[in-house]
């Protein structure tokens, strides 16, 4: 007991000496496809951006959203206003970028996230002190959802 105590605590020292001598886990890059003419979508990029991602934007039309949604296995009822790719997950609609990033970190098996509609103040969608509370969805790969986060 004691032994892999000191077996855990002494992992744990190599991990933190190790720390500064690692660069910093190189910023996700994530592409997105959105309207080119919809604001939010480019509001939502820039957060991304000033959240420390790579964005690659492509500006498509509606048709196009809904066949990488299908490709994804995303029910229409899971729209958001536009979509993402990052390290093989789809993110739909006004997902904070730190939602993004516990995604990336816990690498849960699914196929992604997404704020179905627009709700105010979600990233991108701020409109003054006008906050609707919302919830990030998990989408599992069976097209059911869970809660992954309260905001
Ligand atoms: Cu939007
Ligand atoms: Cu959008």
């Amino acid at each position: 007991m004691r032994s892999a105590r000191y077996l855990l605590a002494l992992g744990l020292a190599a991990a933190l000496a190790c720390m500064p001598a690692m660069p910093a886990r190189a910023s996700s890059s994530i592409e997105v496809w959105k309207s080119a003419t919809c604001d939010c979508c480019n509001a939502w990029v820039s957060h991304l951006e000033a959240n420390g991602f790579a964005v690659k934007a492509n500006n498509t039309g509606v048709a196009i959203l809904e066949k990488l949604r299908q490709q994804a296995g995303v029910p229409s009822r899971l729209a958001g206003c536009h979509s993402g790719k990052v390290e093989g997950y789809l993110i739909e609609g006004h997902v904070p970028a730190s939602d993004i990033k516990r995604l990336l970190a816990e690498k849960p098996d699914a196929i992604g996230l997404t704020v179905p509609g627009m709700p105010i103040g979600s990233p991108g969608m701020e409109q003054g002190d006008i906050v609707e509370p919302y919830d990030v969805l998990l989408i599992k790969k069976d097209g059911s959802t869970e809660v992954f986060a309260r905001h």
